[in-house]
């Protein structure tokens, strides 16, 4: 049977490209390599069972899996690579993996000669549904997670839904976690559709926002709901809590938040639980931590640009709302600890 593939344009003028989802895709990579590459860098991790061959001749290098190797420093390992391999700016730079690859991938190619082209083969959720889309690329400091970086856009992604057969469930719990992200941003009943639609609507909604507001100037910060408090619990915890785990409960945070705070109703608080707990099955109990380390974590959020910043429901739907007060997060932090 002939697989499903869907198509997803993300248009952004002389820079715009596509994003395929489905089975099978690896036959894809070489008709999107660029006329003029002569050679590749293959950017992946060892522990993805997923090889590919882009036609032209290539070299694989492998980095560090957690987001320790998220470094300046791995940049610098790859690039220097690539000075050994002789790697041009006619050529192309190839991601993959998940999110952590994609993003290493995309920065080094920013850099490399300045900017050479780089394609992404997206092997985890997360990086289908988010991550290697929209042309966030960048590393982490001690000081920080995605400090360092750049907008560099693919030339193309491809979403392989083959890869995901060998991803841990609770990787594909994180993917679960943006999903349903995206389920209060659109109203769409996402886990109604089809894996392969499901996945393509995610990179629709992302795509349309991207197109919108590539730069983050406006809408794009909508994507942040849920994630000024998953940050903060995050760094918190030590990094116990994967990013979608965090998400999940973040989502819930900002409703209570938004309650407080006279925008929603309490049923639609509830109907934040019904869907993030219930239809995605996402923890959503507050893990035990000091309410006031969140709240200044949260306060020190690079999207906090004018005090407290959050996406919060409203009567239009979520929307960035600055200047929130310490005494409204910490009144939605304790609502939520005595939530069962
Ligand atoms: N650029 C963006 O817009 C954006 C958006 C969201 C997240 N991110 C970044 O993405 C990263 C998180 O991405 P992630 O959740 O994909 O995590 P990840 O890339 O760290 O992957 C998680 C783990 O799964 C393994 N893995 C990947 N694909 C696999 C496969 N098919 N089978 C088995 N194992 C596999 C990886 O080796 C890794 O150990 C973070 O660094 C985050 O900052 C970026």
């Amino acid at each position: 049977m002939k697989h499903q593939v869907r198509s997803v344009r993300v248009s952004l003028g002389e820079r715009s490209y596509d994003v395929l989802v489905g089975h099978g895709l690896r036959a894809e990579l070489v008709a999107m390599i660029p006329e003029h590459a002569r050679r590749a860098a293959v950017i992946t991790q060892e522990g993805i069972p997923f090889s590919v061959d882009p036609g032209v001749g290539y070299e694989v290098f492998n980095i560090g899996r957690g987001e320790e190797f998220k470094t300046l420093s791995t940049i610098e390992t790859l690039c220097r690579g690539f000075a050994d391999m002789g790697l041009t700016r006619n050529d192309v730079v190839i991601g993959v993996g998940g999110g952590m690859v994609t993003d290493i991938a995309g920065f080094a190619a920013a850099s490399w000669h300045r900017g050479i082209p780089v394609l992404h083969v997206s092997t985890t959720l997360v990086g289908m549904v988010d991550a290697a889309i929209g042309g966030k690329t960048g590393v982490n400091l001690p000081e920080g997670k995605n400090l360092v970086g750049a907008y560099w856009q693919p030339s193309g992604v491809l979403c392989d839904l083959d890869t995901l057969a060998t991803l841990s469930a609770r990787e594909m719990r994180c993917g679960m976690g943006e999903m349903a992200k995206y389920h209060f941003l659109t109203g769409d009943d996402l886990l109604d559709l089809e894996l392969v639609d499901r996945i393509a609507r995610c990179v629709q909604i992302k795509a349309d926002i991207v197109g919108a507001d590539e730069r983050e100037g406006g809408q794009r910060a909508l994507l942040n709901y849920g994630h000024t408090l998953a940050h903060a619990l995050e760094i918190a915890g030590d990094f116990q809590l994967a990013h979608g785990e965090a998400v999940a409960i973040g989502l819930v945070y900002a409703a209570h938040l938004a309650n407080v705070l006279g925008r929603i109703s309490t049923a639609r608080v509830q109907q934040h639980y019904d869907v993030v707990g219930g239809l995605y099955e996402l923890k959503t109990a507050l893990p035990p931590s000091d309410p006031e380390l969140l709240l200044s974590l949260m306060g020190r959020d690079k999207k906090a640009l004018r005090g407290l910043t959050f996406v919060l429901d409203g009567p239009s739907g979520p929307e960035v709302v600055a200047g929130v007060t310490a005494e409204a997060a910490l009144e939605a932090l304790g609502q939520m600890s005595e939530a069962k």
